[in-house]
């Protein structure tokens, strides 16, 4: 088996990165659930090759350059003319919206076919192409947001991501859960006003963090943790994980921030990773053949997290806080799949077994057993968790309308305001 990494790192076997990369995927917690349900229905020899791990692909293929971005060239000549940006986005979240920083922090060099589409080559996004955060980016006319963790290319002036694949809102959940995220934050805007009283000039002045739009995508992984709960346990667990949002939320406003951009989560239920769990029967199934169970959950967690929204708007009456409900959204994609020329909305475009879920957890996409659509194929799903780049276009066309929002408005009216959006 070859290394993973181009430049000697022998130690560092691909295996690793690929133990290293499901990890950050699916989190532990996620997997162990995953595994648990698949080992009640494998023969027992394979699956204590399963419970030790010992079976599972290491990562195909290697050498993948450093990345510069594209819209690196928007950046830098609005660097040359000493402008400021008008957007600024500072950015928490989970894979979701992670534009490198996972690979950054762990110093794993994700292969292609991740990032094929687009940018034709891995930019430590975990899908084809673009996600919708940078969709939202494009619609702002602004270039992708730079991980906060990356060193090299990384360009500040229009905000910062701190989101992280595998991330919790849960502290301890995740590496770099929401807490982490925030602290990285409020690092990085102490440092920033120790120079700009010093004199001296920052990716982001004080005005910037003032206007900017803090954008908050969080809470799969939390959920995925809890999914094979009974229902009510999961219900259960709700108030919690929204709790964590909302302390990020008064947080981030405790320290200047006014306007605020947070996302539900999807449609778990229509997940090909959700669906290939072994299950007895389908009756839990809904007509589009969704889980049910776990598409409640989303639901009611997008319920929880709008009330939560409409409490703070209440009393932070200079704020403007944006929720916008991905499960709609999301699941309309699956439900009027053909409207958007999709054959397949419940089949994973790279992984393993075909139809109907082409999902198998023990050789996932990016494993040497990864079964691949074609370029021009157009699925929802990329790898069974995350969307495709088709996907997150038509999710960001419909969120950029602003009317799944509340309030209903669209992201563009927040870059200019000065005055807070009623709910
Ligand atoms: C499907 O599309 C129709 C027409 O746009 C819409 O009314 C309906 O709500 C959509 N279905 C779902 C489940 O979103
Ligand atoms: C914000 O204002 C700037 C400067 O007037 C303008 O160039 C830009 O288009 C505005 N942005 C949005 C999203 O309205």
């Amino acid at each position: 088996m070859t290394s993973g990494l181009m430049n000697g790192g022998g130690s560092v076997s691909a295996t690793k990165i690929s133990l290293r990369l499901q990890y950050y995927v699916l989190l532990a917690g996620v997997g162990a659930v995953v595994v648990v349900a698949c080992l009640k229905y494998m023969p027992a020899a394979a699956a204590v090759a399963a419970a030790g791990y010992g079976s599972w692909p290491g990562a195909q293929g290697s050498g993948l350059a450093v990345a510069t971005r594209a819209g690196e060239a928007a950046a830098a000549s609005e660097k040359a003319s000493g402008g400021r940006s008008p957007v600024v986005i500072f950015n928490f979240g989970d894979s979701n919206s992670d534009t490198g920083g996972m690979a950054a922090a762990n110093g794993m060099n994700i292969a292609l076919p991740e990032g094929r589409t687009f940018f034709r080559r891995p930019t430590g996004r975990l899908t084809d192409g673009r996600l919708v955060i940078d969709f939202i980016c494009e619609s702002l006319n602004t270039p992708y947001l730079s991980p906060y963790l990356k060193a090299l290319g990384s360009d500040f002036s229009n905000g910062v991501n701190f989101a992280i694949g595998g991330s919790t809102a849960t502290p301890g959940g995740s590496p770099f859960s929401l807490d982490v995220q925030l602290h990285q934050f409020l690092y990085f805007r102490t440092r920033s006003f120790e120079l700009i009283n010093k004199g001296q000039r920052t990716p982001i002045d004080g005005e910037g963090f003032r206007k900017a739009i803090y954008a908050i995508d969080i809470g799969q992984n939390d959920l995925s943790a809890y999914l094979h709960l009974p229902y009510d346990e999961v219900v259960a667990k709700i108030p919690l994980v929204v709790a964590h949002i909302k302390f990020g939320i008064e947080t981030l406003y405790a320290h200047g921030a006014r306007k605020f951009w947070i996302h539900g989560t999807g449609a778990l239920g229509c997940l090909p990773q959700k669906l290939s769990i072994p299950r007895d029967d389908d009756s839990d199934l809904d007509g589009n053949g969704c889980l049910k169970k776990y598409n409640n959950v989303a639901k009611l967690f997008n319920e929880r997290l709008a009330e939560s929204c409409n409490q703070l708007r209440q009393r932070m009456a200079d704020a403007t806080i944006v929720f916008t409900d991905m499960f709609v959204i999301k699941y309309d994609l699956v439900a009027n799949h053909t409207k958007y020329g999709i054959e397949r909305p419940l089949m994973a475009c790279c992984g393993n077994g075909g139809p109907p879920y082409n999902y198998n957890h023990f050789k996932m996409c990016m494993s040497g057993e990864m079964q691949l659509c074609d370029m021009d194929a157009r699925f929802i799903s990329w790898d069974g968790v995350h969307l495709t780049e088709v996907a997150n276009s038509i999710v960001a066309s419909k969120l950029l309308t602003g009317d799944y929002s509340k309030p209903r408005i669209k992201i563009a009216s927040l870059v200019n305001s000065t005055t807070p959006h009623d709910g």
